[in-house]
Parts: C-alpha cells; structure tokens; sequence
C-alpha cells in the first residue's frame, strides 16, 4: 500500500489521496496467530477450523463466486430486497449521516445504500470495515464509479473496527451487517455481537441486518452443495491455505465436503471429512494431526432464522426495530433498527 503514514495509538494511517484512507492496526495487536488457533481448534476431540480463516485471497474470490450459483439464493434475494427498499429507507437517512459496512468484502451491495446516499447527500463518507485486504482493491473501484464518495477503511476484526469507530466522531452511522454472516456466530456469541454493536451505537444511529429464513431443507442443503462443487472448493481451500501458511502436508484428496442442515438448531452444518485414516503434520503450529476414517473436522455453522426470532433477538439486545423486509417467497430479511 503506497501512501503518507501516520501512527496514533493503536493503527497505523494511510492516506492514499484526499478521497481515501485506510487504518490498519499494529501488529502488536492481533491477539492470536493464525498457527496458534490451528494449533488449539484441532488439537481436541472435536476438531474445528474457525470460518474467518476461509477467506484468504483464493477463498474471497470462491466466495464471490459462490454468491452468483444458482442454488445460492441469499445474494440475489438480499440484492432484490436492498433494490425495493431504497425509496423507503431514505426516509430514515439525512445529510448527518455516513455508510458504515462490517465485512464489506467486495462491497457489491454496497454500491446499492450508496445510490441511496447519492441521492441525499452531496458527499458521502464510507467507512467498511474488513480484514482481508480486498477492501483496498474494492474501494479503490468504488471511487472509480462515485465521483462524491470518501472512504475510510478499517482493516481490522469486526471487534476491532466497531471498536474504531465508537472513538471516532459524533457523526451519525448507518452500520450494514449483510449477507446473513451474523449467521456464522453461534448464538451465544451472536448476543454478544449485537450487544457490541449496540453499545458502540449512539442515539440516532442506525443498523440495518439482512439475515437468512428458515426454510424448506432441500433449498438450503442444496445451497451449500452446488452442484459445480464451488462451496467443496471453498471449504478445502482452507487446508490449502494451512499447507501454504503454516507448512502442513494435506492431501486435499482424502478429504470431502460435508454439509448438512441441522432442523433442530436451525443451521447448516459445514464440515471436512476425513476419508481415510491418516496423519497430518502442520509444521509451523508444532501439530501432527492424527485422524481416522469418517472423522469430521467443523468449519462453518449457518444460522437460520424466524421472523419471530428475528424480532426477539433484536429487541432482547437493545435495539427498536424501525422496518423490516422481506422477498416475496420469505427467503430472507433485512432489518433496520435503532437503539432503544
Ligand atoms: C459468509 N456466510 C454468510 C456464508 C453463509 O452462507 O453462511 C458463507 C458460506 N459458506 C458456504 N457458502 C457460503
């Protein structure tokens, strides 16, 4: 990243130009290292692999592309759902206010909240938040198409970045959390979020959530095992990503995607197989992995949801729902609220 540096206390600044910024914590900050996680999750009898680490450069990429499969409905029906409610939320929105996006990743639905500040504002302040660094190469386009926008991008864990932005300014947020990735936490830690982020809200501000539906099973198996096999590829590009970072020896064909969805926890259950028993060594996390055959290895859980659920989640961590909507087949949700 080419740029002037400045350093406060805990990040790092760059200013690229007078539309754009970035801030990067200092190494001292991350708390655990990628080799240590490995190191623990699977080092126990129930061995997991945490679904942040999907998301190397490879692993952004296959997600994008898992985002455009025809079994993958949340994507386009979320693109739908922003598409019929611009109208309304700018009713909720004024100059005061600027775009705040967790896990901005490609920022694609962004572009669309965006048209949405175009048509309010005669500058709009963006501020996504992500830890992979495809936030540089997304935001450098945004600026390409949005001749009135500035960004600052908070290259940091969600933590981290609302974090950022409590101490930032007054100014008002509009905080996006979509995709349904609050799907990914488990409950518990899902109450914890949005307690976070409603403690980093200040009156005034808003959140909008898009989460998934419960729904017929067929539907959400089948969107988690397409048929070109793009999810299998996401979810083994984790063990490439180990072989390369950490030095281990995985042999991606003894290995199978697995997913499932739970009824009774409402969640697809995503899962490595191991199809044979074998040994793995990761070097760098001073492991040798010892698996038998048939031996699952966690990777991701995808909550579902009810409306109702939705609703008591939301108001049980402090927040007042404002509007919620929905697709016409009741795929999927957005949710905007403000603090109670
Ligand atoms: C990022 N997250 C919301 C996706 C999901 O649907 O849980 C990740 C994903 N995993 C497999 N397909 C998509």
């Amino acid at each position: 990243m080419n740029g002037t540096i400045q350093k406060n206390h805990d990040y790092k600044k760059y200013i690229i130009d007078s539309k754009l910024q970035y801030f990067k914590p200092h190494a001292s900050k991350i708390e655990k290292t990628f080799a240590e996680e490995i190191s623990s999750s699977l080092n126990r009898d129930s061995k997991f692999i945490a679904p942040k680490f999907f998301y190397d450069k490879r692993g952004s990429v296959l997600f994008e592309k898992i985002c455009t499969l025809p079994e993958y409905y949340p994507t386009r029906t979320e693109i739908d759902i922003l598409k019929n409610l611009q109208a309304e939320l700018s009713l909720f929105i004024d100059e005061s206010f600027r775009l705040v996006e967790l896990g901005s990743g490609a920022s694609v639905k962004t572009r669309l909240l965006l048209d949405v500040f175009a048509q309010i504002q005669k500058t709009t302040e963006y501020f996504p938040i992500d830890i992979s660094e495809i936030l540089t190469e997304s935001s450098e386009q945004l600026l390409r198409d949005y001749a009135n926008l500035r960004i600052t991008g908070i290259i940091d864990t969600y933590e981290g970045g609302l974090e950022f932005l409590k101490n930032y300014d007054e100014r008002k947020n509009l905080i996006l959390f979509l995709g349904s990735s609050f799907g990914n936490f488990s409950p518990s830690a899902g109450k914890n979020f949005l307690g976070k982020i409603n403690s980093t809200m200040k009156s005034g501000d808003l959140f909008l959530i898009g989460l998934d539906l419960v729904k017929d099973s067929h539907i959400l198996e089948s969107a988690y095992n397409d048929a070109q096999g793009v999810t299998a590829e996401f979810n083994l590009n984790v063990l490439s990503r180990i072989n390369d970072e950490l030095d281990a020896d995985f042999n991606l064909s003894n290995f199978s995607h697995h997913s499932i969805y739970n009824s009774g926890d409402q969640r697809i259950e995503m899962y490595l197989k191991s199809m044979v028993k074998q040994s793995v060594i990761i070097s760098k996390s001073n492991l040798l992995l010892n698996l038998e055959k048939n031996e699952l290895i966690h990777t991701e859980h995808s909550h579902k949801y009810t409306v109702e659920q939705i609703r008591t989640l939301l108001e049980s961590t402090g927040f007042k729902i404002n509007h919620m909507w929905l697709d016409d087949k009741n795929y999927f949700s957005l949710t905007l609220v403000s603090k109670n």
